[in-house]
């Protein structure tokens, strides 16, 4: 698997702790920045991030900002896009188990690291359950 990860000034000490985990994990990542704790529009960041996994360059994305709010809202204009914004482990679990979330979001204000890994490995190790919420999330598509 290979993840595309962006964030903002306010994700960025946890997007290096994210990046860093996940290649010792041996998973390859493709980094958009930002590389600073200067401040920056987290919209650019999650374009960059969202538009490689709605055009299938990516199969997977993390995106981090303060709240994730900024992020998802971003991330989920895009066609194909679906990100959860979890900052606890249900909801990571369930947004891979029944919405087949394919950019995880969390807030870097919000959680703390070890909280974040831990999420990060859930969300890469749960399948989508498939079946009728492949139905619903085909109905997410809206022309
Ligand atoms: C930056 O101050 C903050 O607004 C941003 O990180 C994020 O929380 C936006 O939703």
């Amino acid at each position: 698997m290979k993840i595309i990860i962006g964030c903002d000034h306010a994700g960025y000490s946890m997007k290096e702790k994210v990046k860093t985990h996940l290649h010792e994990r041996g998973i390859e990542v493709e980094d958009v920045g930002t590389h600073s704790e200067e401040s920056v529009d987290y919209t650019d960041y999650g374009i960059k991030v969202a538009r490689k996994v709605s055009d299938g360059t990516f199969e997977r994305g993390i995106l981090i900002c303060g709240t994730g709010l900024g992020m998802s809202m971003v991330a989920n204009r895009f066609r194909g896009v679906r990100a959860a914004l979890a900052n606890d482990l249900f909801s990571a679990i369930m947004s891979r188990r029944h919405n087949n979330s394919n950019i995880l979001v969390m807030g870097g204000r919000l959680i703390g690291d070890v909280l974040a890994l831990q999420l990060v490995d859930a969300w890469i190790e749960t399948p989508f359950d498939g079946g009728r919420h492949q139905r619903r999330v085909e109905k997410m598509d809206i022309d």
